[in-house]
C-alpha cells in the first residue's frame, strides 16, 4: 500500500497517527503507558520528583475509600515550587507570563524574578492584614497579573484560596464566601471588557452586606474607576504593597495541606466547594502538563486561553506552568476584544507555540471565517489542545486546518473540577488523534466505561465514566460535607468514582466522552446546574414554577432553555409577556451570572410531571430540541407536553 493510499484511509476513518518528525522529538516515549500500568503508584512516586519537596514523601497513597492521601508524610511549599525554586536555579530572567490586555498595545512582561518578588510582597502584605494558615480568602479578580500573585501568596502561607470566576454574580459571591467561611476578599475596582471598564467592587460590597465574617478587602486597581469605600475594611493593594519586602521566608506544610477550593456545581441549587491539597495536585498538574503539552521549557511559549476563575485557569495557567518552569502568554480580553483577529495577532506577535482552549471558542472562531486565522504567521503552533465540552467533529477538522495547518496534534483533554487535572487525551508523538475523541487514560489513571450495573461495556458500547482507581489530582471532598462527596461521587458503584459524563468505545477501544448524563449543563464549557437556574427563577415574584433543560446549542454545545409557569391573574395573563420574559433573563443573570442567563424562556401554563410529581426534563429537552416526544404515558396530563411543543415552535429563539 503506497503511503498516499493509507493517508487516505486513515482520513476516511478520520484517525491522524502521530507524524513521524513529532514522535521523534516527544517528550513521551510509548513505555511510558507499559511503564505506568505495571506500577502506577511507584510511576506517580517517581513523577512527584518533578516537584523539590522540603521532606521527601516516603509513602505514596493511603486509600481508605473515599479519603486519599497522597506523598502524606512529605512536607512542601506550592509557592516555592512554582516560583522560588526556578529563580534559585538561575532562570530568574525567564519569562513567566507574557500579560495581554484586553486593550491591544497594553502589555507587561513579567520573569519569574519579578513574580517572585510580587509573591514575596503580597505574603508579607496578607500576613499584616492577619491571613494565616488554614485562612480561607476569596479571590475576585479579573485575568491580571495580581490574580496569580494572590494565589501564590496565599499557597506561600498555607491560606486556601477560593476563587470565584468574576463573572458571578453578588449572590452568587456570597454563598460562596459564607459556604467556605472566607474572612478576606482579594478584588478589583473592575475588569476590561472590549476596552469598557466592567465594575466589580460593587458586587462585592454587595456581597458582604450578608458575609459580616469577612475582615478585610484588598483592592487591585485595574479600571481607575470610582469606588465605594469602606474605611477599616478596604484596602488598595498598591498601599499595601509599597511597604512590603521583597524577602519571605516560607514554611513547608504537608502534602495534604488544602491549597484551594473551587466551586462548581452539582445537582442541587447548592454549589459544590471542591478542595484539593498540595503536593499530589501539584504532581497531577506538573506531570500532565509536561507530557501531554509535551513541554519544551526552553523554547516554548504556551497559551492556555481560558479565565483563572475555572479549573483550567487554576492547574493550567498557574499551578502546572509555573511548577514547570514554562513561559506562558495569559491574555485578559475576550476573543474579539480590538477585533475578531486578535487571538491571531497574539499567537503571531508571541510566537505561541502550544495553544489550549474550549470547543466553545473554537466554534466561534470558525465562525468569524476562514481568512482571519489565514490572514497571520501561526507558524510557530505546534500543539492545540482542547476541554471543557465535547468537540463535534467539524469544530475540531477546523482547527486542525486553519490553526495547526495539518500539522499539530490535537489534544482532546477530558477532565474535571474534580479530577484536579487532566485525565483522558491523546498523548502527542504515540497516539493516534480522531476528531472528538478523547482516545486514552493518561499514564497511571484507570478509567472505565461501566453499564448500570457496573460493568465494563465492550468495544462499540456506551455506558457511564468511571475512575477504577485513585489519582493524585483527585478531590478530597466537598468542603463541609463528606457525606455529599460519598453521595455524589462514590455511591452508584462501588469502588469506582463516578464522573456524571456518558462515555463509549468505540470499535477500536477508543473512549469517546458523550456529555452529562445528570442535570448538570455545560453552557460554553462553563458548568450550571438545572436546579440552580431554577432556584433563581422561582425566586422572582412572578414565577410559581420553572424547569430548565441544556439544550443543543451549535455556538455554546449547550443552551439554557426554561420552562416557566406564573403566578398571574387573568386580567395579567391576556398581557404581551415580551417584556416579563426579558426581566426574568436579567433575573437570573443578575441572581447567577450572565453565563446563566437562559437563551430562551417558555411560558406556560402547566410543566408536565410524572404522576409522583417530578418534572420530565427529558421531555422537555425533546421539546426544546424539537425531537420526536418518547413514551408520555407516565405523565398526568400528556396534553401538556404538546402544548408546550406548540408554544416553543410560536415563540422562537432569542438572541
Ligand atoms: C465536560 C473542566 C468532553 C464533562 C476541566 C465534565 C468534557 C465537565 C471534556 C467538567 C472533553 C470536560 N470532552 N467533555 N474533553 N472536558 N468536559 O468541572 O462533562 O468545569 O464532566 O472542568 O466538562 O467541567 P469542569
Amino acid at each position: 500500500m503506497t503511503e498516499a493510499k493509507l493517508e487516505a484511509l486513515l482520513q476516511e476513518s478520520r484517525a491522524f497517527p502521530p507524524t513521524a518528525e513529532f514522535a521523534a522529538q516527544a517528550n513521551a516515549q510509548p513505555s511510558i503507558y507499559t511503564e505506568a500500568a505495571a506500577d502506577p503508584l511507584a510511576w506517580w512516586h517517581k513523577q512527584a520528583e518533578r516537584l523539590t519537596w522540603h521532606t521527601e514523601p516516603t509513602s505514596t497513597l493511603e486509600w481508605d475509600l473515599p479519603n486519599a492521601k497522597w506523598f502524606g508524610d512529605g512536607m512542601i511549599n506550592a509557592s516555592v515550587n512554582c516560583v522560588d525554586r526556578h529563580v534559585a536555579a538561575g532562570r530568574g530572567d525567564k519569562v513567566a507570563y507574557h500579560w495581554v490586555s484586553d486593550i491591544e498595545g497594553e502589555s507587561r512582561t513579567i520573569t519569574y524574578a519579578q513574580l517572585l518578588d510580587m509573591v514575596c510582597k503580597a505574603a508579607n502584605a496578607f500576613t499584616q492584614l492577619g491571613v494565616k494558615q488554614g485562612d480561607r480568602v476569596a479571590v475576585y479578580l479579573p485575568m491580571i497579573p495580581e490574580t496569580v500573585v494572590t494565589m501564590l501568596a496565599l499557597a506561600r502561607l498555607g491560606a486556601i484560596h477560593s476563587v470565584v470566576f468574576a463573572g458571578f454574580s453578588a449572590d452568587a459571591l456570597s454563598s460562596r464566601i459564607l459556604d467556605s467561611d472566607c474572612r478576606f476578599v482579594v478584588t478589583a475596582d473592575g475588569a476590561m471588557r472590549r476596552g469598557t471598564p466592567s465594575p466589580l467592587k460593587p458586587a462585592v460590597d454587595e456581597a458582604l452586606q450578608s458575609c459580616p465574617n469577612v475582615q478585610s478587602v484588598v483592592v487591585v486597581k485595574r479600571t481607575g474607576g470610582d469606588v465605594n469605600w469602606v474605611e477599616g475594611r478596604d484596602n488598595w493593594w498598591d498601599d499595601l504593597m509599597a511597604p512590603q519586602s521583597t524577602e519571605h521566608t516560607p514554611e513547608y506544610f504537608p502534602s495534604e495541606q488544602t491549597l484551594l477550593i473551587m466551586y462548581t456545581s452539582g445537582t442541587t441549587a447548592k454549589p459544590k466547594g471542591i478542595f484539593h491539597t498540595t503536593g499530589g495536585y501539584l504532581t497531577h498538574c506538573i506531570t500532565t502538563y509536561h507530557y501531554i503539552f509535551d513541554l519544551k521549557v526552553d523554547t516554548d511559549v504556551l497559551w492556555t486561553a481560558a479565565d483563572i476563575g475555572w479549573i483550567t485557569g487554576h492547574s493550567y495557567i498557574v499551578y502546572g506552568p509555573l511548577a514547570a518552569g514554562a513561559t506562558q502568554v495569559m491574555y485578559e480580553g475576550l476573543p474579539d476584544s480590538g477585533g475578531r483577529d486578535r487571538w491571531w495577532k497574539i499567537i503571531a506577535q508571541y510566537g505561541v507555540s502550544k495553544l489550549y482552549t474550549a470547543p466553545t471558542t473554537i466554534r466561534t472562531l470558525m465562525k468569524w471565517g476562514d481568512d482571519l486565522p489565514a490572514g497571520h504567521d501561526l507558524s510557530s503552533l505546534k500543539l492545540l489542545g482542547t476541554v471543557g465540552e465535547p468537540i463535534n467533529p467539524e469544530a475540531w477538522m477546523w482547527y486542525r486546518k486553519n490553526v495547526g495547518h495539518d500539522n499539530c496534534p490535537i489534544v482532546d483533554t477530558w477532565w474535571q473540577t474534580e479530577t484536579g487535572g487532566i485525565m483522558a487525551t491523546p498523548l502527542p508523538g504515540i497516539t493516534a488523534t480522531k476528531p472528538g475523541a478523547a482516545m486514552t487514560p493518561f499514564p497511571g489513571i484507570s478509567l472505565d466505561v461501566v453499564d448500570n450495573e457496573g460493568q465494563s461495556v465492550g468495544n462499540g458500547e456506551g455506558g457511564y465514566l468511571v475512575a477504577t482507581a485513585p489519582w493524585p489530582g483527585m478531590t478530597r471532598g466537598i468542603y463541609g460535607d463528606p457525606e455529599r462527596f460519598f453521595a455524589t461521587y462514590w455511591a452508584r458503584f462501588p469502588g469506582m468514582y463516578f464522573a456524571g459524563d456518558g462515555a463509549k468505545r468505540d470499535d477500536d477501544g477508543d473512549l469517546w466522552l458523550l456529555g452529562r448524563i445528570d442535570d448538570v449543563m455545560n453552557i460554553s464549557g462553563h458548568r450550571l446546574s438545572t436546579t440552580e437556574v431554577e432556584h433563581a427563577l422561582v425566586g422572582h415574584p412572578m414565577v410559581a414554577e420553572a424547569a430548565v433543560v441544556g439544550a443543543s446549542d451549535d455556538t455554546t454545545g449547550q443552551a439554557i432553555v426554561a420552562f416557566v409557569t406564573l403566578k398571574l391573574s387573568a386580567e395579567e395573563a391576556s398581557k404581551d409577556q415580551a417584556p416579563l420574559i426579558e426581566e426574568l433573563r436579567q433575573h437570573v443573570s443578575h441572581t447567577i451570572s450572565p453565563i446563566a442567563k437562559p437563551r430562551q424562556i417558555i411560558l406556560t401554563p402547566d410543566l408536565p410531571k410524572t404522576r409522583s410529581g417530578k418534572i420530565m426534563r427529558r421531555l422537555l429537552r425533546d421539546v426544546a430540541e424539537h425531537r420526536t416526544l418518547g413514551d408520555v404515558t407516565t405523565l398526568t396530563d400528556p396534553t401538556v407536553v404538546n402544548m408546550i411543543a406548540g408554544l416553543l415552535e410560536t415563540e422562537g429563539a432569542e438572541d
